[in-house]
């Protein structure tokens, strides 16, 4: 984990003509540095910078990685892999349903690792690291360094989540609040920007392959009864990523559109 943390902060702290190599808004590409690709519709820059790798359907040629942090994001992955295989027996059991469940959906079939870097900022009350969002994956695999700045909603408070060295984070995303029919709920979260710096982090998230996107996205049939009827409609997982990608980085959950409209 310090490995893949020192791997995004070298990549980082290149110089410019050797990252603008890999600059690019284009989202299909697997790898890519950009920043603020939420401009159209935010209103402030957002102070972060990512690195982007796209595990998605079979891997990633390690030739189109930079140099500097291959090793570690190779190693990273690998990890993640694992965890996303524990963690996908853990929930379908907390759900009530066999502990293969999840993983036959392969609805966390694809890894895509995201290695933020936030410098340090001047005039910190004037944007965020972040702005508020909760994130479309089912999953989000999240390591901070020991900065700090990463806020979650909770009751209409900001509340910090103190850094622990070696730990992760778990994020449920809106994709898993919606199969798991508001059982496990997605959070909103946002990353203040602060005026000491730079904090790195790296999210890793876990959503069905590219392929996947024609398939739709409904809560599970097996946790729906008379007393617990389907709060959301079926859709397109495309459907809802083109309404997020407009929407949902400006601080409105995408969910509730989502909804059946009758639904408590
Ligand atoms: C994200 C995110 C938080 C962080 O990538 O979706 O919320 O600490 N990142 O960088
Ligand atoms: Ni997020």
């Amino acid at each position: 984990m310090d490995d893949m943390l020192e791997g995004v902060k070298k990549f980082h702290e290149q110089q410019v003509e050797v990252k603008r190599e890999l600059y690019s808004r284009d989202g299909t590409k697997r790898v890519r540095y950009f920043c603020n690709g939420d401009l159209f519709f935010s209103k402030a820059a957002s102070w972060r910078d990512t690195v982007m790798f796209d595990f998605q359907d079979g891997g990633l040629d390690p030739e189109a990685v930079p140099p500097i942090c291959r090793e570690a994001v190779f190693e990273y992955e690998k990890h993640m892999a694992e965890l996303k295989t524990s963690l996908a027996e853990l929930l379908s059991e907390a759900l009530g349903l066999g502990s293969d469940y999840l993983s036959g959906t392969e609805c966390m079939k694809s890894e895509t690792v995201l290695g933020h870097y936030y410098p340090a900022c001047p005039e910190p009350e004037l944007t965020l690291g972040t702005v508020n969002h909760s994130d479309i994956s089912y999953l989000t695999l999240l390591l901070q360094d020991h900065h700090g700045g990463l806020q979650v909603l909770h009751e209409n408070h900001w509340v910090d989540v103190v850094p622990v060295h070696g730990a992760l984070l778990a994020n449920i995303g809106d994709f898993m609040q919606i199969l798991t029919n508001n059982k496990f709920k997605s959070v909103e979260h946002r990353v203040l920007a602060a005026q000491v710096g730079p904090r790195v982090s790296v999210a890793c998230f876990l959503s069905p392959s590219r392929t996947e996107k024609t398939k739709s996205l409904g809560p599970i049939r097996e946790l729906l009864s008379q007393n617990n009827p389907p709060i959301y409609k079926e859709t397109f997982l495309s459907e809802y990523v083109n309404y997020y990608k407009s929407h949902g980085l400006s601080g409105n959950s995408t969910l509730p559109h989502f909804r059946i409209s009758d639904s408590k």
